[in-house]
């Protein structure tokens, strides 16, 4: 098992991406801090058994972080990996985007991974390794209609994944992102039909990925496979621009 008796913290556990890599980050031996605003992650963390806490948490909170990070360390002894994936999106054009809009997605999407990262961090600069995978988007990378706040915490993700790639890695942590194309979770759900087709038909592979085809690339930057990887975007997108 790829990450056996590593301690994972996963933020955005209880639904969706988070949720298949808590099971899928189990499955290769690690034990995980389900971390999420909501109360659902407490059940995912229940069926996951020993291996696995919940802790509910507002990731834009930086005392909450703190206490995150606390909370890892008391219940299993260390933090070896901190996946960056809790997001949210409060999508409409420019004209029509509150600035409350732009301030409630930018504070969790981009404020929260800087406030779990500084968190986490020390103990992984002690213990002289570890790995912080950040969750970016394709909006990020190539901008998306409606999207002015979203895009803009998922390219923020990007400057600091390289940011702290090369801050960190004096300290053998590694820093990666991954830029999930359209993934079939409660967030892409929500589209109308229509537009899930024609988004489709943009794909190289033409469908949609599973949050399952996210939680493998999570688990393969926080494997020892992927020690000689940092600063990186991973694209798992099935080609929607190259
Ligand atoms: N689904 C996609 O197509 C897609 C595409 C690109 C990027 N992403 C990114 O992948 C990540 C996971 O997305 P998903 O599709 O699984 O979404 P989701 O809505 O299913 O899950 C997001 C989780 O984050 C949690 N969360 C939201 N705000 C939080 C906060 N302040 N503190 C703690 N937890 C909080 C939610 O409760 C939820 O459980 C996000 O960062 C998202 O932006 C998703």
């Amino acid at each position: 098992m790829r990450l056996n008796d590593k301690v994972a913290i996963i933020t955005g556990a209880a639904n969706g991406i988070g949720e298949a890599a808590a099971k899928k980050f189990v499955a290769e031996g690690a034990k995980v801090i389900v971390a999420d605003f909501d109360e659902a992650g407490a059940k995912v963390a229940e069926e996951l058994g020993d291996a696995a806490r919940f802790f509910k948490v507002n990731v834009g909170d930086e005392k909450n972080a703190q206490e995150l990070a606390q909370f890892a360390i008391d219940q299993f002894g260390t933090i070896d990996i901190l996946v960056n994936n809790a997001g949210i999106t409060r999508d409409a054009m420019l004209q029509k985007m509150t600035g409350d809009q732009f301030d409630q997605v930018i504070n969790v999407n981009l404020k929260g991974v800087f406030n779990c990262t500084q968190a986490v961090y020390p103990t992984l600069k002690e213990k002289k390794s570890g790995r912080i995978i950040n969750t970016s988007s394709v909006s990020g990378i190539y901008g998306n209609v409606g999207q002015t706040n979203y895009a803009a915490s998922k390219a923020a993700v990007v400057g600091m994944t390289k940011t702290w790639a090369k801050e960190f890695g004096r300290n053998g942590v590694t820093v990666n992102a991954v830029a999930p194309g359209f993934i079939k979770t409660a967030m892409v759900a929500a589209m109308p039909e229509k537009i899930i087709e024609q988004m489709e038909k943009t794909i190289s592979l033409q469908s949609l990925g599973n949050a399952e085809d996210i939680a493998n690339a999570y688990a393969f930057l926080a494997s020892d496979e992927a020690k000689y990887i940092t600063g990186h975007v991973l694209h798992v997108d099935g080609g929607i621009m190259m």
